[in-house]
């Protein structure tokens, strides 16, 4: 299937207050530059809070993350638990068609969704209500024929069932999720042969049913408050990261420690490797071991030297320049520059080769993106008083970078 973005797109997109708080927190799970590995998790609260991923959300994901657009959609378009194109506004229906499913009854479910819905999948119904489609194993064999409604798991669902089901969420009730033929779990629908010491009943439901029962946010737009936001990993302490030494923060290897199996700072490992006997040969000592280890980021032959340009304490006459007319840059980056004490189009319109791979290597999070959006010669255009194809759209209160 060719999945691509939707033609008619929403103007903007904004994460809540609460989700964007959320957002935030994800991104520092991850080390130092290496934040773009959130993409997957902010693409998906953007999906939950809005039903489908527009574009405008897209591009928020990026900026936040600092990746180009592209690299986004590609992650967007390649997963197909992302949905390109408006869902219904109460429910889109996700009917699993794989083997154990199938042979349990999972066409007859998707002949309701055609009866019900619409005809074709992902086209919404007449009322805009629901949308349906097709989906690969969801994991619940034991519990055939299901779907997945919103977050939760319908299973043991008959035609007669699921048609049901549509009606309550037409009606706005949200029906139980979990097992519908009066089954707990996935035991036997005799009830346990085994194990009868376990059976459980501490709880009405199992305990996904319960919990999504308890929470309420089975087909809920999530905004962020259902839930406390919690992050506990802000609050251990890093005991071997190693000590800061400028405030600019630069990815770095584990404290100088061996790697582990997994192999995780492989090249570093090698790095040092490499860097020991040459360390040897320099200085006859064959202690060596006190030599820092090469980070990740050092220049490596053929790299140019960076070299810090001049930087200012503050705007010239208390006015800085709309940095956000350089294409690549947005609010983020914009105050990042100023506080590495550049404010104005011609402090990067005069950027030396070396003074772009400092800056390049010292914008935290968004490394390479003066080269990579070619800021000085945009920095040039926009201090001689002209304007870009982006400026011009930037001023005109157009698809600026957020
Ligand atoms: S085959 Fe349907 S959930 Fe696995």
């Amino acid at each position: 299937m060719l999945r691509r973005l939707h033609h008619e797109q929403p103007e903007s997109f904004a994460f809540t207050p609460a989700n964007l708080a959320w957002a935030e927190a994800q991104i520092t799970k991850y080390p130092e530059g290496r934040q773009a590995s959130a993409v997957i998790p902010l693409l998906w609260r953007a999906q939950e809070q809005e039903g489908w991923l527009t574009r405008p959300a897209i591009e928020a994901v990026a900026d936040m993350l600092g990746m180009a657009y592209m690299r986004v959609v590609e992650v967007a378009s390649f997963y197909f638990m992302f949905q390109l194109q408006p869902v219904g506004t109460v429910a889109h229906i996700q009917v699993c068609g794989t083997t154990s499913c199938m042979i349990c009854g999972a066409e007859d479910l998707i002949g309701v969704c055609r009866d019900k819905i619409a005809g074709k999948a992902h086209e919404l119904s007449a009322d805009g209500k629901f949308s349906w489609e097709e989906v690969e194993c969801l994991g619940a064999c034991a519990n055939a024929p299901m779907a997945q409604i919103g977050k939760d798991y319908y299973e043991d669902l008959t035609a007669e069932r699921l048609s049901e089901i549509i009606d309550e969420l037409a009606a706005g009730k949200v029906p139980v999720p979990g097992p519908q033929n009066g089954r707990f779990a996935s035991e036997p629908k005799s009830g346990l042969t085994s194990l009868k010491e376990y059976e459980s009943g501490h709880t009405k439901y199992n305990a996904s049913a319960q919990l999504a029962t308890d929470i309420g946010d089975t087909v809920k737009r999530i905004d962020g408050t259902e839930v406390p936001l919690l992050a506990p990993w802000q609050n251990a302490e890093d005991k071997t990261a190693p000590a800061a030494s400028t405030s600019l923060k630069e990815p770095q290897p584990a404290a100088n420690k061996a790697v582990d199996e997994t192999g995780i700072d492989k090249r570093e490992a090698e790095a040092q490797a490499k860097a020991k006997p040459e360390a040897s040969a320099k200085t006859g000592d064959a202690a060596t071991t006190e030599a820092p280890a090469p980070s990740q980021d050092a220049p490596t032959a053929g790299t140019v030297e960076g070299v810090r340009p001049q930087a200012l304490d503050g705007p010239r006459n208390g006015q800085a320049d709309d940095l956000k007319q350089i294409k690549g840059v947005g609010p983020k980056l914009e105050k990042l520059c100023n506080t590495l004490g550049f404010y104005h189009f011609d402090q990067i319109a005069g950027w030396s080769d070396a003074e772009v791979a400092w800056v390049d290597e010292n914008l935290e999070g968004f490394k390479g993106r003066v080269t990579r959006d070619e800021w000085v010669s945009q920095a040039r255009i926009l201090a001689d008083g002209g304007e870009t194809e982006f400026s011009s759209r930037v001023k005109k209160g157009g698809d600026g970078e957020t």
